[in-house]
């Protein structure tokens, strides 16, 4: 299903009530969660919720869905750096029950296996908040990714690493490797956001659209689960047949 709004303030802020509606109707939660410039505005919305309505988080379990290999939580580019500045560093989180990836692990093997593990262990994801690359990525699952996936290292693309340089000093410094969920753990969460804004992911959601489900784009592996939500603004959107943003299946706001 997909939801259009006019701005990424209402992407934000659909989302964030989600995330919140979530932890409202079960308080154990485990969360699968998502970094890049896109959830920033949303992190910053769930934030806000939660302190104008406070919620008890100590029950809460979240899982990250990637992390860069080789950088160290300390370093400003990791995902775990990421994830403390915009949200867990505000939240009263229990520590023991926040998870990324290690992208530092010693034996990667055994890490990734551990990770899937763990997040089956506890029943699987309930909520899995994602973004998009502008190659069709969901977490670091490049095209060609086999949707039967699990947690494992891949190799990026130099697609990703140019955009992902942005956030980088020097193009160099971005890393070749890193940890992701695979596609089959992402697909075994009982509901998914896919959020999606800016007019540079027009081209990637309208060829999202018209894919069939198909390995050379990771997010159409979504077409197949039951309860995914397409979460754009009117930019994203603004490639997509005017009948669908029209259609009563998307609900414009
Ligand atoms: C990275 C992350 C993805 C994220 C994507 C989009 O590659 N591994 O999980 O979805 O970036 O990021 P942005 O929101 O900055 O466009």
């Amino acid at each position: 299903m997909y939801k259009i709004f006019k701005t990424v303030d209402e992407v934000a802020q659909y989302t964030a009530q989600r995330l919140l509606d979530k932890i409202q109707t079960k308080p154990e939660a485990v969360l699968g969660l998502a970094t890049g410039g896109t959830m920033e505005p949303v992190y910053a919305q769930l934030e806000k919720g939660l302190r104008q309505h406070p919620m008890d988080l100590s029950r809460l379990t979240t899982f990250n869905l990637d992390e860069y290999i080789g950088l160290a939580p300390s370093h400003p580019q990791s995902y775990r750096y990421y994830m403390d500045q915009h949200l867990f560093d505000k939240l009263s989180l229990a520590q023991e029950r926040v998870h990324l990836p290690d992208g530092m692990a010693e034996d990667r093997a055994d890490a990734c296996r551990a990770y899937s593990a763990a997040i089956q262990a506890l029943g699987g994801l309930d909520l899995q908040l994602l973004g998009i690359g502008s190659n069709g990525h969901i977490g670091f699952n490049e095209p060609q990714t086999s949707f039967a996936s699990r947690t494992h290292v891949v190799e990026l693309s130099e697609q990703t690493r140019i955009d992902n340089g942005r956030f980088f000093a020097d193009q160099r410094e971005v890393p070749t490797h890193a940890i992701t969920l695979g596609i089959q753990d992402i697909l075994e969460a009982k509901d998914i956001l896919l959020v999606i804004t800016g007019r540079h992911k027009a081209d990637i959601v309208a060829q999202l659209y018209h894919s069939g489900v198909d390995e050379a784009l990771p997010a159409s592996a979504l077409k197949q689960h039951h309860n995914a939500t397409i979460v754009l603004d009117s930019e994203a959107a603004a490639l997509l047949p005017r009948q669908e943003v029209f259609n009563p299946k998307a609900s414009v706001v």
